[in-house]
């Protein structure tokens, strides 16, 4: 069934409501998540971008049911990550007419993924139009936003901007519009979305979003390609994103440990105890036991990420292992830390995790919190203490 969007536009896309993870297992989707195409019928039919593989017979059925594959003109594609590029052959073979339009680095990703097709590619660059009839259609290159194809499509007349993975949430309501469901849940899944996937490109939004904006754009929807649709306030996720990408933090605190014997939890417990006395918010996650998508969207928005591990092996619990390389892998910046942990001989788990916050560009600024066995209350005084500093150190930026 189409859903229409506005004046000419209507949604062909696939809710899927049944996804808890995306990117095979690497991120959570507890709202599930759509794949979001758009069809256009002006003088000429224009598809945005496809679905995942999965949802391919669906998509095409609708497609065929309600404008005929046949009588498709176009296909812009956004951008061909599998989830969105992922019907667009058999779109193909259903017609080999279709021209297919992207950016130039969008044509050599397509022709490696689908072994060199013989389609009738247009490569377009950012300020090209294409007139479709009563509207034109201008390409914004999104390079690295967040692969080397991504682009974003503005349609002239209706005044929508086709974002792609910019501005979108995995997401699936009763509505595709954002004013129709929960603000809460999509706004807190859009953070999520900026936290987990487009975070490592902070620098690259920041001046996008500057040159999205300078565009001067009479924007009244923007149409995502994941979760819904903006139309009220529209400018309003874009200045989040001006916000998300300039060093965000909510000035607090994330402590993240992993514990044997409950020597560390009570470390963690006494340290967050010091935080929270100067006033500076603070959570607590253990990381074997906490959803790393969540966890990563917390160390995101705090100002401060504490890590603590008993010692194992030599080294840290393998939680830890995994959160540290994530942080490091998100280039977050602008934020501050220290360690800590329980240890019966050797002790190295602080100091492995100071290098590892180190390396992933955390700002080290006191020395690890250690205790040998289980913390005695004058150790966990010493915990109590160093969350106090550090607390200061939050509130003094
Ligand atoms: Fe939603 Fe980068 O694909």
């Amino acid at each position: 069934m189409l859903l229409h969007v506005k004046d000419n536009v209507y949604y062909t896309g696939i809710r899927d409501w049944e996804l808890r993870m995306f990117h095979g297992h690497e991120l959570s989707t507890f709202n599930g998540s759509s794949y979001n195409s758009y069809l256009i019928k002006d003088d000429k039919t224009v598809l945005l971008d496809t679905v995942w593989a999965p949802h391919t017979e669906s998509f095409l059925n609708t497609l065929e049911a309600e404008v005929g594959i046949a009588n498709i003109d176009m296909v812009i594609v956004n951008h061909n990550e599998p989830d969105h590029g992922g019907s667009i052959v058999a779109l193909l073979e259903k017609n080999p007419n279709i021209e297919v339009v992207c950016s130039q680095k969008g044509v050599e990703i397509i022709k490696k993924h689908f072994q060199n097709p013989d389609w009738n590619f247009h490569p377009v660059k950012t300020g090209d139009t294409i007139n479709i009839g009563k509207s034109d259609l201008t390409f914004v290159e999104m390079t690295m936003i967040h692969w080397p194809d991504s682009m974003m499509t503005f349609m002239s007349g209706s005044n929508i901007l086709f974002s792609n993975d910019a501005f979108g949430q995995h997401f699936c309501g009763p509505s595709i519009f954002a004013d129709k469901v929960d603000a809460c849940l999509v706004w807190a899944e859009a953070f999520k979305y900026f936290a987990g996937i487009l975070s490592p490109f902070t620098a690259l939004i920041k001046r996008k979003v500057a040159e999205v904006v300078a565009m001067n754009l009479p924007l009244e929807m923007i149409a995502p390609s994941h979760g819904v649709i903006w139309r009220e306030d529209v400018l309003k996720i874009v200045e989040k994103y001006a916000e998300w990408s300039d060093d965000y933090d909510e000035g607090c605190v994330t402590v993240g440990y992993d514990t044997m014997y409950q020597a560390t939890k009570k470390m963690a417990e006494a340290i967050a105890q010091g935080i929270e006395e100067e006033g500076v918010p603070v959570k607590l996650f253990n990381t074997a036991a906490s959803d790393q998508s969540d966890l990563m969207t917390e160390f995101f928005r705090s100002k401060g990420i504490v890590l603590g591990s008993s010692t194992v092996n030599n080294g840290t619990l393998r939680s830890l292992a995994g959160v540290v390389d994530e942080i490091r892998g998100h280039k977050l910046k602008g934020k501050i830390g220290f360690t800590f942990g329980s240890y019966g001989w050797s002790g190295e788990a602080p100091k492995h995790l100071q290098e590892g916050l180190t390396e992933a560009g955390i700002s080290i600024v006191q020395d690890p919190v250690m205790a040998k066995y289980t913390p005695s209350a004058e150790e966990l005084l010493a915990c109590k203490e160093a969350g106090k500093a550090f607390a200061v150190k939050i509130l003094n930026g």
